[in-house]
């Protein structure tokens, strides 16, 4: 196991206070903190590296080529791919799935599918089948949530049947916390004929992942919650399928040849892959960054890493259980979540309480997550939400349970 008070050393942004209050950082599921190795990473790929990658001749763009390419092979291996071809780099976990939709669901489904979803599903997956579906008559189903915080299997069983194309699921709700069982549902898919796409932006920062043994086809994940930095996101998709799905995006890169031919028009062939997917200049800066944030998370191991943000789910849980005037959502035995915990105080909304940790100088989540169907699901508009990584400690967990406890004296009173 790694020591996190080593692991602080390397986050600079910890050392701030916010209010004249030692920061404590309980907002990761929305964004990790970087560490100096990912900052000087990006800082060095500016200061001497710097040039347009697959373009040209000349030493420097080689170079970053070469960068940009290791990239596709660390993030590879990281999540148990069979190549770098597989590995397509966007923007975020939301691009990653609006190219599943548009590719594939633009091009291939119609009226008759049926795409499934679940309520535990970010707008980010919700949204993007909506906007097809209008164009293309596909139906959207939707599998439930059990009050208890798990996807109602029976529920998805009975609504998979030969006209499901794919079905969309989070790995790790970012509200609830949940881990789903997604090679089962890998499974269950599979044998009626559709695909499965996983929403991996709460998982791959946080657990190991092997897209292989999962059995998955398409996983989804952005770099800056798993402490790369912005605007660098992951989709995986299996080599055959994205052989035949149409490109997402057009331009630069993205094809093989493009030539005018007299009285036919443009005749256009693709690029190889992942590149007939990533159109135009990429974010090899970030790339560069995610890169060395794969290095960091390898040198912790992933299976250190899940089980230490267990250990703090486990304690943070087991205080908060013991709260009078707090509501904590989802899975009772924290052995099946990841870092996240949702709750609210009695009395107040979400956001409110947020703000009240705010000048205890913790950093919480607070609103609807964009998860607006699961708050629906537990009759809540909102909720707050902490969210742990690597660096946080138990003793800022206990200065959050300190807050906690005032803020619920003051929130009887008002
Ligand atoms: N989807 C991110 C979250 O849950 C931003 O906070």
């Amino acid at each position: 196991m790694f020591d996190p008070y080593e692991v602080r050393r390397d986050f600079p942004i910890l050392d701030r206070r916010v209010g004249g209050k030692r920061l404590i950082y309980f907002d990761n599921a929305a964004t990790s903190q970087k560490p100096i190795q990912v900052i000087e990473a990006v800082s060095n790929y500016y200061r001497y590296y710097n040039s347009n990658v697959h373009r040209a001749v000349h030493t420097m763009s080689q170079e970053a080529s070469q960068l940009y390419e290791d990239a596709h092979e660390y993030v590879a291996r990281f999540i148990g791919a069979d190549s770098y071809r597989e590995i397509i780099f966007v923007k975020n976990a939301t691009e990653a799935i609006n190219l599943v939709a548009y590719s594939l669901g633009l091009h291939e489904f119609g009226e008759g599918d049926e795409v499934l979803v679940t309520l535990m599903d970010h707008h980010s997956t919700i949204v993007p089948w909506h906007i097809i579906s209008k164009v293309k008559g596909f139906k959207i189903r939707y599998v439930n949530v059990t009050g208890d915080g798990h996807i109602d299997m029976d529920d998805l069983e009975s609504k998979l049947s030969s006209r499901t194309r794919i079905l969309c699921v989070p790995h790790v709700s970012n509200v609830l916390g949940t881990i789903n069982d997604v090679a089962e549902m890998a499974k269950m898919v599979h044998e009626v004929g559709g695909y499965i796409l996983v929403d991996g932006a709460q998982s791959v920062p946080h657990i190991p992942i092997d897209v292989k043994k999962l059995g998955i086809d398409f996983l989804a994940f952005s770099g800056h919650k798993m402490l790369g930095p912005m605007g660098i996101g992951v989709l995986y998709g299996r080599e055959d399928i994205l052989e035949d799905m149409e490109p997402f995006l057009g331009g630069g890169d993205m094809i093989s040849s493009v030539h005018l031919e007299p009285g036919v028009g443009f005749r256009i062939e693709y690029n190889d892959l992942p590149w007939k997917f990533e159109a135009g200049t990429p974010n090899v800066a970030g790339a560069v960054g995610l890169m060395e944030a794969v290095k960091y998370l390898e040198r912790l191991g992933m299976e250190n890493v899940h089980s230490y943000e267990r250990e703090l789910v486990r304690y943070a849980m087991g205080l908060m259980d013991g709260l009078d005037g707090v509501e904590v959502y989802g899975p009772r035995d924290p052995g099946e979540r990841a870092g996240v915990v949702a709750f609210n105080v009695r009395g107040i909304g979400g956001h409110e309480a947020a703000s009240l940790l705010d000048d205890y100088g913790i950093m919480v989540r607070s609103g609807h997550h964009c998860a607006q169907p699961l708050h629906d699901r537990f009759g809540i508009t909102n909720s707050a939400r902490a969210s742990f990584y690597i660096y946080n400690l138990k003793e800022e967990i206990d200065i959050f349970i300190d807050a906690l406890k005032e803020i619920v004296v003051v929130s009887s009173e008002l």
